[in-house]
């Protein structure tokens, strides 16, 4: 991965994405399953995920926030959300919505997502930290932000890197999951005050 990284600066084309979701990650690495777990997800909730690839990890939150919630899937590249809309339908998925939209600058409204969750994406975007003030923008205030990252990706961060994004961007650190190798962290806009 990291030698497409240095062919393909920015962005990642949709076939890296293929080479990216791969079973071995999704049964050993980073399972589908337990990073929706962790996201506290509820059915109604209305979520926001940004570089869906191949739609591994949409699916499976979607299925969290059944019935009544959705799961907006956002990309860049119209490659990524044509692809994604043609698995969907395939598969008659009802509660994904891909739409293509900048994650600097996104096109919903102040506070009215409940969860935004990018994994292995956030990384990869020039400037983070304003990626991240733009999340904080449209969560609502008991919202949480979830970021999973795994070593093997070319724009890896460590964790305390990841977190003075998110610091520097005004949330506060809510809780982490993983180790060094893959992990994911949740960011919350104020930390609860019990
Ligand atoms: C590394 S890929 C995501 C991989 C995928 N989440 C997975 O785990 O298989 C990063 C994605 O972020 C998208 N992206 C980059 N900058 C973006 C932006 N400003 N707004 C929305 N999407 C962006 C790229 O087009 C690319 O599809």
């Amino acid at each position: 991965m990291r030698i497409i990284r240095k062919i393909y600066k920015f962005p990642i084309p949709a076939f890296a994405t293929r080479l990216i979701d791969n079973p071995i990650r999704r049964r050993l690495l980073q399972k589908p399953e337990l990073i929706a777990e962790r996201m506290q997800l509820k059915p109604g909730m209305t979520v926001v995920e940004i570089g869906p690839g191949k739609g591994s990890y949409t699916k499976a939150v979607a299925e969290k926030v059944q019935p009544n919630g959705k799961v907006f899937a956002i990309d860049i590249q119209e490659s990524i959300i044509n692809r994604l809309k043609k698995k969907i339908k395939k598969e008659s998925i009802q509660n994904i919505i891909p739409k293509i939209d900048d994650a600097y600058n996104l096109s919903f409204e102040d506070e009215s997502v409940d969860r935004i969750f990018a994994i292995t994406c956030l990384p990869e975007i020039p400037d983070p930290i304003r990626i991240l003030m733009e999340f904080k923008r449209i969560l609502k205030p008991d919202g949480i932000i979830s970021l999973s990252e795994l070593f093997l990706d070319p724009d890896y961060p460590l964790r305390r890197t990841e977190k003075r994004w998110a610091k520097e961007a005004g949330l506060d650190f809510y809780e982490g999951f993983g180790n060094w190798f893959v992990y994911q962290l949740n960011f919350i806009k104020k930390k609860p005050s019990y």
